[in-house]
This record gives C-alpha cells, sequence and structure tokens, in this order.
C-alpha cells in the first residue's frame, strides 16, 4: 500500500498536527480531506498525523464523523475507496470548534492541538479572517518556528488587499513558513511541463521568437458558476482564474531554465517573468482583451441558465464568466511573439492545454491544399493529458501533397502508476516543506500589478461583457483577436 518504503515520519521526529480552518467547508468536503484519506492511504502522511477541523458549529465526535462519512465519501472514487484504510483515516479527525471571529482567543484550539507537534495551519476561509486568525494563533501561542501556513485563494482582490494578507501573514509567519496555494501547479501535467522543457535538450534551442510565433494557453470549463455565485460575483474570471492559474501556467513556459529545483531558484525565474509582462494601458486593453458573459444554452445535452438567471447572481451583474486577452513578455526571447490566454465557464467542453505555434518554413517548397500548416507543440493538460507534435508528411501517392498528422504521446497510458490529485500532491509537499510549487509574495504581487490595470481598465472603460451561449467557445470576439493576427484557437 505504501509509495515509499523510507519512514514517512518527519524529519524532525515531531508529530504532525495539520489544523484546518473552514475545516467544516466545501474545499475541506471536496479537495482536502480526499487528498488527506489518499495520502493516508498510500502511506505518504507521517504515521503519527492528526487533522484538526475547525468550524461553528455543536458536534459530537459522532454527529462529526457522520458529517464526514456523509460529505466527503462521496469525493473519494470507488477505486481509490477501501473501508479499511479509511476507518483507519477516520481516527486521525478532530473537530474543534471555534468561531474565529467571536472567540476571544484561541485556546480552545490550544487544548486540542499537541504542545510538542509540528503545526501547519491551513487557512480554507474567507481572505478577511486570515489576519484574525494569524494574530489569534500567535498570541494564544501556537505559532513556533516549526509551523506552517498554507493560504487558499483568492489572495486579495487586487495589489493593495494583496500586500495587505500578506503583511498581516508576515508579522507571524516568516516568507519560509507560508504556502500560497495555487492547485494548478500541483497538477501532473503542469508539474510535467517544467520536465519537458528542462529535461529534454531539443527544445530549449526551438524555445524562443522568432522560430515561435504564439503561445496559446486555454482553461475551459464546462461547468457554470454553480452555488459559488455568493463568491465568484465578486471575482470574475479574472481575478478567480487568469491573475493565478494561467499566469502560473505562462510562466512556466516562458521562463528562463532555473540554475536548481530549489524553490527560490524556480521561483526567482517565475517572477522575472511576471515583471517582463507588458503592461496595459486603455487602449491595449480595448483592443486586446475581450470578456464575456454567458447566457442560456445548451450544455451536454442539457438546457442550462444563463450567468444572470443562476442563483444569488444580481439581474444587472456585469461580472465577465470568460476571458481572453493577448498578452506579451518583454524579453529577448519573447520578443513580439503574442501570448493568447483564454478561459471560461460553461464552454463547449473541459479542456485545458497550450499550443506553442512555430514558424512556417521560410519557403513554401511543398504545396499545401489551404495554404501552410505551422508545427505545433500542444500539451494537453486535462482531461487528456498528452503531448502532441504536429508536423507535416507527404500524402501517400505520386504528387508532393502535404498533410498535418501528430506525434502523440499519451501520458496515462505511458505511465501506468496512480496519479496523485493535485491537492494531496501539494499537500505532502507542505508537511515535507518543500516550497517549489507554491508562490512567493513577491510573485503574488506581482502578478496583481499585472492584473490590475487591466480590471480598473475594463471599469473606466464601463462596456459590458460580451455574451456568449453556454456550451460554446466563447464569444465571436475572442476569435477575432487571434483572426487579426492570422491565428485561431486551436480546439
Ligand atoms: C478554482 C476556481 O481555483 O479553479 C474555480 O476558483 C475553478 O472557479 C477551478 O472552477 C478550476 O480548477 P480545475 O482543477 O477543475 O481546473
Amino acid at each position: 500500500m505504501s509509495e515509499t518504503t523510507t519512514s514517512t515520519e518527519l524529519d524532525n521526529g515531531l508529530p504532525l498536527d495539520m489544523i484546518i480552518f473552514g475545516g467544516m467547508g466545501d474545499l475541506a468536503m471536496r479537495k482536502l480531506l480526499p487528498a488527506l484519506y489518499s495520502a493516508f492511504q498510500h502511506g505518504t502522511l507521517p504515521g503519527s498525523t492528526r487533522i484538526l477541523s475547525t468550524g461553528r458549529q455543536d458536534y459530537t465526535r459522532d454527529t462529526y464523523l457522520a458529517h464526514i462519512e456523509e460529505h466527503v465519501r462521496g469525493f473519494i472514487s470507488k477505486d481509490n475507496f477501501d473501508a479499511r484504510s479509511w476507518d483507519g483515516f477516520l481516527q486521525l479527525l478532530v473537530y474543534v470548534k471555534l468561531d474565529v471571529q467571536a472567540a476571544p482567543d484561541f485556546s480552545a484550539l490550544a487544548k486540542a492541538a499537541r504542545a510538542d507537534a509540528q503545526r501547519v495551519f491551513y487557512l480554507s476561509t474567507a481572505p478577511s479572517l486570515f489576519t484574525t486568525i494569524c494574530d489569534k494563533l500567535a498570541a494564544t501561542g501556537l505559532v513556533d518556528e516549526h509551523a506552517r501556513v498554507v493560504l487558499e485563494k483568492p489572495l486579495g482582490t487586487d495589489l493593495e488587499s494583496a500586500i495587505a494578507i500578506n503583511e498581516d501573514v508576515g508579522r507571524h509567519f516568516a516568507e519560509s513558513q507560508i504556502y500560497r496555494i495555487d492547485h494548478y501547479l500541483g497538477k501532473e501535467t503542469v508539474q510535467n511541463l517544467m520536465v519537458l522543457r528542462f529535461g529534454n535538450s531539443i527544445l530549449e534551442p526551438l524555445w524562443r521568437a522568432p522560430n515561435i510565433s504564439s503561445v496559446q494557453i486555454s482553461v475551459a470549463e464546462e461547468v457554470g458558476v454553480g452555488s459559488r455565485a455568493g463568491f465568484y460575483d465578486g471575482a470574475g474570471a479574472m481575478r478567480d482564474m487568469v491573475q493565478n492559474h494561467l499566469l502560473q501556467l505562462l510562466c512556466i513556459v516562458a521562463m528562463e531554465p532555473p540554475t536548481s529545483l530549489n524553490a527560490d531558484a524556480v521561483r526567482d525565474e517565475k517572477l522575472k517573468v511576471l515583471r517582463s509582462l507588458r503592461r496595459f494601458k486603455l487602449a491595449d486593453i480595448a483592443r486586446d482583451t475581450v470578456r464575456g458573459q454567458y447566457v442560456r444554452g445548451v450544455s451536454g445535452n442539457q438546457a442550462v441558465p444563463g450567468y444572470l438567471e443562476e442563483k444569488n447572481v444580481p439581474q444587472d451583474s456585469s461580472t465577465e464568466t470568460f476571458v481572453a486577452l493577448r498578452a506579451f513578455v518583454d524579453t529577448w526571447r519573447w520578443s513580439k511573439v503574442p501570448f493568447y490566454l483564454r478561459t471560461g465557464k460553461r464552454m463547449q467542453r473541459r479542456s485545458s492545454r497550450i499550443v506553442i505555434e512555430f514558424a512556417n518554413p521560410p519557403f513554401p517548397l511543398f504545396h499545401q491544399q489551404g495554404g501552410a500548416v505551422a508545427n505545433r507543440l500542444v500539451i494537453e493538460l486535462q482531461p487528456e493529458e498528452a503531448i502532441k507534435l504536429q508536423l507535416m508528411a507527404k500524402q501517400p501517392g505520386s504528387g508532393m501533397e502535404m498533410q498535418q498528422v501528430a506525434l502523440n504521446l499519451d501520458l496515462q497510458s505511458a505511465f501506468q502508476q496512480r496519479r496523485a490529485e493535485a491537492y494531496e500532491r501539494l499537500l505532502i509537499d507542505v508537511v515535507r516543506g518543500r516550497l517549489t510549487h507554491f508562490m512567493r509574495r513577491d510573485e503574488l504581487e506581482a502578478a496583481w500589478e499585472w492584473a490590475d490595470p487591466i480590471i480598473d481598465g475594463w471599469q473606466q472603460l464601463g462596456e459590458k461583457p460580451h455574451p456568449y451561449a453556454a456550451g460554446t467557445w466563447g464569444p465571436s470576439e475572442a476569435f477575432a483577436l487571434l483572426a487579426r493576427d492570422g491565428f485561431s484557437w486551436f480546439e
């Protein structure tokens, strides 16, 4: 069952207390507890672990465990579940009644936590509570040099609020104790992107202008806003997806080779990319960005409501559920190469991919019906996990006609091993003290510095988002954005 033959205990020999604020919330039920269960089941969680879930409700041990049975089990697939390890996992769980805002101090938590433990605090609450939580943890003496804190997004709504969070948390935790989570950095295929780029020498000489003519990063979701309108309507796709997940993907595509996999070596390179992103002026915003909002349509053969008809969405909301934009990384390597980013909810299907489009051959020697087609490297991130290289080949026959064919590396069949979910991998990184796949403070702030003028510009321009029918690939303006430069979205 265990994936490792070495001891899973912590190097410092301390037992582990994982303390989840918002421990009865949606993320804890859907992602964190299933991830911790899976880590336990596969032997990657220290044997000494205890998981303390905080919440405001009254639970006895029995009613708490019944709640977990009811709300967590459904998020663990049948193939990954076994009754014996589940029973063992339940033994690790402890419920701590704690109303973060009302409690004068955290003595209830101090009583439940072990005095000699390595404490990991997972803040899965509204960010407005981060300051209070950290202040009270420190005042109760729960923050020592071993403690770590994990900050769940959204980390602010703009640069100013992100700085405030960083300052407040930073008063009690050193930067090396802070884990800002972006779950995209925990995805197997996203981590594989680093290996693709820096573990293979054939790509590096090609990985630059003018060999590369454009880069597309597209994260399409089939789901709508669901029950999250309360949060989402104040955020929109730019804050929810682009400022974090898409920019992190862009960083990995665009960064220079780091000198090691050391957290700071990698994060230094990503920071340079973020700082090299060209800032948008008002005229650029009108020309190079497209906001969209879904209206009713058909998704997966079912009629689905438009965004404005979703529960808790104000009738006159102009929040975007779709963004497409053209960005530039102003470095020697990427001079004049457009990076097209796109993300949206209620799109035709779930599909995230990165497409590197190479320059056309300088001289058209062979005939191709409909004109030359560029070579493309297509990195499928989800749900498919694949790397495809589209090349031109000769069509069989007496002529010299070309046709596009793909070299296809299907990563799911190439590697049969179990793939841990992003949250599982990242939680284990936290436990082991590995910061490489977490955002550093300066990275987060640089990402907001780039995003803020776009969001402000949209406000100044006062434009409504373009409508697009649910179940499509977004508004036509997003297609025009690429067509103008002679490109098209890769579907
Ligand atoms: C989250 C966003 O960070 O990522 C959600 O808040 C979004 O709105 C989700 O649905 C997408 O994650 P994934 O892993 O399903 O691509």
